[in-house]
């Protein structure tokens, strides 16, 4: 935990990813997870969020694809609507989120994904918009959020608000597709930009080196 006055870290739980970025992801970060399908966004995010729980962190996910609609009664519905989100929309939406941020003492945050949000944002000004509302919001509730990406258009927020950016990917070795992770941004701390292999196992998401040789 950390001390007042110095930034702490949101330990991620997921041993390899925490070593990779020297102790954690840096507390109320927005942290983009980009990648391919199949590439294993969602399972670190729920890693991230379980991980947090066990840790005594309440979490908060919103889903647009997966999960029991449990999970989605308590969250803004804005995800679900079909309209564009102008200036107000996002305001409430973000409002709506803060209260739940607050109310629950969520320390964990997790958008799975946000392209349906982007897609219904047409003005790259509001994009801005949101990710800096939602900026002050986590600041404030010291909450961190992997916001979750398959879709190209992530690069719009990319180089915004994101204070970080964890690339997903796919590498093929000796006909076996190993799924990858990349650190390739993070505010607020020195990281290993090298490419990690990612293993989805029963026992969690394991992050090791990838071994250079063979490929
Ligand atoms: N514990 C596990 N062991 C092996 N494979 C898993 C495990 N959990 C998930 N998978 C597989 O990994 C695939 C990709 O995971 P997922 O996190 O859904 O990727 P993404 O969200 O990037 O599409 C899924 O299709 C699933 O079958
Ligand atoms: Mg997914």
């Amino acid at each position: 935990m950390a001390k007042k006055g110095e930034r702490g870290r949101c330990v991620t739980g997921v041993e390899g990813l925490d070593n990779i970025l020297g102790g954690g992801i840096p507390t109320s970060s927005i942290v983009l997870v980009a990648g391919a399908c199949g590439t294993g966004k969602t399972s670190l995010g729920l890693e991230f969020l379980v991980r947090g729980v066990m840790a005594g962190e309440p979490g908060l996910l919103i889903t647009t694809v997966e999960g029991p609609d449990k999970l989605l009664s308590n969250v803004p519905r804005f995800i679900l609507s079909g309209s564009d989100l102008d200036e107000a929309a996002i305001k409430k939406l973000v409002a709506a989120l803060a209260k739940q941020i607050a109310a629950h003492r969520i320390k964990r945050l997790v958008i799975d994904t946000i392209d349906t949000v982007l897609t219904e944002i047409k003005d790259d000004a509001l994009d801005a918009l949101l990710l800096g509302e939602l900026s002050e919001v986590l600041f404030k509730n010291e909450c961190t959020a992997l916001l979750v990406s398959s879709s190209e258009k992530c690069e719009r927020i990319e180089g915004r608000v994101a204070d970080g950016i964890v690339m997903m990917g796919n590498l093929e070795r000796k006909g076996d597709l190993l799924r990858t992770m990349q650190v390739v941004k993070m505010k607020g701390t020195s990281h290993s930009r090298s490419k990690y292999v990612v293993d989805l196992t029963d026992a969690g998401v394991l992050v090791t080196p990838l071994l250079k040789g063979g490929l």
